[in-house]
């Protein structure tokens, strides 16, 4: 059989100090955290105090400090508090170490030995919290109130809570919200419908990355027992209609690797500016609008989301360096429940183009950045969010598919979402639980996976699987056909047929050709954002200026990464571009999420540098 083992001691092995966070959990480790919050919008901030439960393990004989040590990152941290009956406090201690811009500043509290709370009194910064976006209304759909969103993942919570900011460091959490009057806060957790005074109570353990909050003009509509969505008013009924599909997911979800366990499953659809497709929290998916198409055609991203149920939140990578473990195995997941739904055709699609861009992220990415278990060590892990663990990741799983049969290898997910349920788990231990449960009971299979390539080693093995499309190959007829100036068909086409058209063109048109496809196509003036975004990549490659106002337009309202870095990216390859991308982003950085504005920073500043 194949070996499992890494070629040599790998970083962050299994109770190795994960690189990305300050905290101490071996000495003191957080279990519980209770929020008290409010949200400040004309100050910009977040006040108030967490009461941290915490369990304090025996400490060496010599050790002389008793401490806890939590991450933080630009919160100005008021006063500290210990008590061991969390009902008398008595004021502590505390010290606040360096800032590194990556990773914030420890936050050092004293302890005695019969401390079993801690409370924190803190705010957050108006204009540091990396992990706040605050909307004015102009930037909401109803454009008459504010707005208030938190991203978390990867390192960002610290920006908010102080907290032990580290995937494998699980707490339960409830929180108390107050907010202005008119506005609805909802939050990672079972939501109430009330107007006003929310509690929440998270009763499973989760990552802090996990936790997420959101203030606005929000209105719920269901979608089924269970399902629903929540947005501004003006956009619900659209939402609502396009993710009409999300209960039969989970219950697809459900039939493939086993009960849903956190209740409700939600979608909350946030302003254009959030800077990702989605993000899992758990209850309440956060969600872009720029999927709203008008025919589910890009509702994968809800399978996505749901599935990170199981692959993510159920069972959590440990480290940052770990995280296809996360992705990988929901890219996989995803196209079973899309499958179930859609039918083969549309999954096919949709991993043919997850192919293509894991073939050009390839070209891109440094040997050392195209490993599953990817060295973060000094870095930011922002960098290990390119396609590799996503679609190397899910190829992996399909080969273990393939060579296995689908039958065997979803008993094994099924019994491994359930053994690690509510747990963190490194790449090691998830490998040495396959060659326990998987590979033994076939080592001839088994024997076909090289294991140590997938995770180990850059690129792809000669064994991965090659994804492939029929109906992609009629569209490569088309392309032949029209690239010689026949007339083609088009009429049937989905989303996923029209990205691989556009993907397929020769990279450089002429000003002529462009204008050709834009008679006869009108793609400047798509209302998908799949097809636009693709289209105005190629609008600013070839200098087509006819396009320019939508590319203005949507770099001014859309803050989804995925869309805008590779278009500033694409102005940044030669002068008149660049001059072009300093001017638009100059109007366009105030209304990003801190995220992407970190993003693009870095992308001029490269520039610049190179110059
Ligand atoms: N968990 C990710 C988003 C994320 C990853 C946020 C790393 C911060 C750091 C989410 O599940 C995701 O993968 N979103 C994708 C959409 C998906 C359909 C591939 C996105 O936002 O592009
Ligand atoms: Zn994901």
């Amino acid at each position: 059989m194949t070996s499992c083992k890494p070629p040599k001691a790998a970083h962050n092995e299994p109770g190795a100090h994960d690189v990305h966070s300050y905290g101490n959990p071996d000495r003191a480790r957080v279990k519980h955290i209770g929020l008290d919050l409010e949200v400040i919008f004309d100050q910009r901030t977040v006040k108030g105090t967490a009461v941290l439960t915490i369990d304090q393990f025996a400490l060496p004989a010599k050790q002389a400090k008793r401490e806890i040590v939590l991450d933080t990152r630009a919160l100005q941290i008021d006063k500290t508090e210990v008590s061991p009956d969390g009902l008398k406090y008595t004021e502590g201690r505390f010290d606040m170490g360096k800032s590194d811009p990556i990773l914030g500043a420890p936050l050092h509290i004293d302890l005695a030995p019969d401390t079993k709370f801690v409370r924190v009194s803190y705010s957050t910064s108006p204009s540091a919290a990396a992990a706040l976006q605050w909307l004015a209304p102009e930037q909401t759909a109803g454009k008459e109130h504010a707005f208030l969103y938190t991203q978390g993942e990867a390192i960002l919570t610290r920006s908010w809570i102080p907290l032990q900011d580290s995937p494998a460091v699980r707490v339960t959490w409830d929180a108390h919200v107050k907010t202005a009057p008119g506005l609805k806060a909802v939050m990672s957790a079972p939501n109430c419908l009330d107007a006003n005074d929310c509690h929440f109570v998270m009763d499973h353990p989760v990552p802090s990355y996990l936790i997420a909050l959101a203030v606005g003009d929000l209105q719920f509509q269901a979608t089924g027992p269970r399902t629903g969505v929540w947005a501004e008013p003006s956009v619900l009924a659209g939402a609502a209609a396009e993710f009409s599909d999300t209960e039969k997911m989970v219950e697809a979800a459900e039939k493939l690797y086993g009960p849903y366990r956190w209740g409700r499953y939600d979608l909350l659809v946030l302003p254009p500016s959030f800077p990702f497709g989605g993000m899992e929290n758990p209850c309440l998916t956060f969600a872009t609008p720029t999927v709203i198409a008008g025919d589910k055609s890009l509702v994968s991203l809800v399978a996505h989301e749901l599935a990170h149920s199981w692959s993510g939140n159920l069972v959590t990578n440990a480290t940052w360096s770990d995280f296809w473990l996360n992705e990988g195995y929901t890219v996989y997941f995803e196209r079973r429940i899309l499958e179930q739904i859609y039918g083969k055709k549309r999954t096919d699609m949709e991993a043919v183009l997850g192919y293509q861009d894991l073939q050009d992220e390839l070209k891109s990415q440094p040997a050392k950045d195209q490993i599953l278990n990817v060295n973060l060590d000094g870095r930011d892990p922002d960098d290990g969010m390119t396609d590799i663990p996503y679609e190397k990741g899910a190829l992996f799983l399909l080969e273990i598919e393939q060579k296995f049969g689908r039958a065997k290898l979803d008993l094994y997910l099924k019994d491994y979402f359930d053994r690690f349920a509510f747990r963190s788990i490194t790449t090691k231990e998830s490998l040495e639980y396959m060659r326990q449960h998987l590979f033994a009971q076939d080592p001839d299979a088994a024997l076909k996976i090289p294991v140590n390539a997938w995770v180990y080693q850059p690129g792809l093995p000669a064994t991965a699987p090659k994804p492939e499309s029929e109906a992609f190959q009629a569209v490569d007829t088309a392309i032949a056909a029209w690239m010689k100036g026949q007339t083609i068909d088009t009429a049937q086409w989905s989303t996923q047929e029209w990205m691989h058209f556009l993907r397929g063109l020769p990279e450089h048109l002429d000003a002529a050709h462009m204008k050709k496809l834009d008679a006869k196509f009108h793609l400047t003036a798509s209302k998908n954002n799949e097809i636009l975004a693709q289209w105005l990549l190629m609008a600013v490659r070839n200098r087509y200026a006819a396009a320019n106002a939508r590319l203005d337009g949507f770099l001014t309202t859309v803050g989804r990464r995925k869309y805008v870095k590779p278009l500033y990216a694409a102005m940044l390859t030669d002068a008149t571009g660049a001059k072009h991308a300093v001017a638009i982003y100059a109007r366009a950085r105030p209304l990003y999420h801190p995220i992407t504005q970190t993003s693009i920073d870095a992308l001029l500043a490269s520039r610049a540098e190179a110059k």
